[in-house]
């Protein structure tokens, strides 16, 4: 039986042959259904202010990054991006567009928050169309509500456009389904990013049965990951999956149990970014792996 939740977003029914005409393309490239054509995107002609669209670019792959996206970025007139953001994307602004790198590197913070902050506020009252450009999704471990709220006290209009994160980017392409009715009910993302290896998480929330822990920022801190939920109770059996560049060409996938990863991950020296999921479902890999059947080779699976 269908859910009613499961209802396509905008009345579309799911499985429901799509209505005749409907104007989602054209030689023209992308039409949008009218509704969707009130555009909230096009300049204010009554309004001189400026504007920031907050966007996610999403995790790599230059596809993966929405339609709206795209549509804000070709008429920006500077986009503040940061080094998440994959080139492939970068290389799809206009040239005119005046591009500005703001970091940032774990340990090298290229242009300090408060600094940029205040650029898009500057911008913005200048009068400039400004897209803030992260990567993955603004609003997961991308202080996209920072960034926002400041614009918001200093009463500047803003706009959210919400990307793909890591977790599911990185998840689709290495074939491990973040939820499963067999495996897991629930899914978290965590940082991985220990102050002072720090362990102030809830360790005890973590091992429960049943669910999926996605940890971001996670490659430095993960013999400590390991060693905290192996303490808490966790089997080190529990398969985990670290992907590094998820969703890239260059995407790399070493996986293993909580026994194993770290050695595995040493002796690979994996770059990054990488994201670590930990949970029954890694299993499923093995099965689900389409990335290495598109390409042609062996599975990757470990
Ligand atoms: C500061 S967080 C930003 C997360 C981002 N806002 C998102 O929604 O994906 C950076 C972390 O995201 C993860 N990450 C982002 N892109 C990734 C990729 N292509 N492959 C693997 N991990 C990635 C890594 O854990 C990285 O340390």
């Amino acid at each position: 039986m269908t859910d009613p939740e499961d209802k396509a977003v905008g009345g579309h029914q799911a499985g429901a042959e799509r209505p005749r005409n409907a104007p989602l393309k054209g030689k023209d490239g992308v039409r949008l259904p009218a509704r969707y054509r009130v555009n909230p995107v096009t300049r204010n002609p009554n309004s001189s202010a400026g504007e920031v669209f907050l966007v996610g670019a999403g995790p790599g792959d230059p596809e993966l990054l929405t339609l709206k996206a795209w549509r804000i970025l070709q008429s920006a007139d500077v986009v503040l991006y940061d080094r998440l953001v994959s080139q492939p994307i970068l290389d799809m602004i206009p040239d005119q567009v005046e591009m500005v790198h703001v970091g940032k590197q774990r340990s090298d913070h290229s242009v300090p928050q408060a600094e940029i902050n205040r650029r898009l506020v500057d911008l913005a009252k200048a009068g400039r169309r400004v897209v803030r450009l992260k990567g993955g999704d603004p609003f997961i471990f991308g202080r996209g509500g920072e960034e926002i709220e400041t614009l918001a006290e200093a009463g500047v209009r803003f706009q959210v456009v919400p990307g793909i994160t890591a977790a599911s980017g990185c998840a689709a392409y290495a074939g491990i389904p973040l939820t499963h009715r067999d495996h897991a009910q629930s899914v978290r993302f965590v940082t991985g990013h220990l102050k002072n290896d720090s362990c102030d998480l809830p360790w005890n929330d973590f091992v429960q049965n049943n669910q999926t822990l996605v940890f971001y920022m996670g490659l430095v801190g993960l013999p400590v990951i390991v060693r905290e939920l192996v303490a808490h109770g966790m089997s080190a059996d529990m398969p985990v999956a670290l992907v590094s560049r998820g969703t890239t060409p260059e995407q790399e996938v070493v996986s293993g149990s909580l026994r194993t990863i770290v050695d595995e991950v040493q002796r690979r020296d994996v770059p990054a970014p990488t994201l670590i999921i930990i949970g029954e479902v890694v299993k499923l890999r093995h099965r689900l792996d389409w990335m290495a059947a598109v390409q042609g080779g062996d599975s990757a699976a470990d």
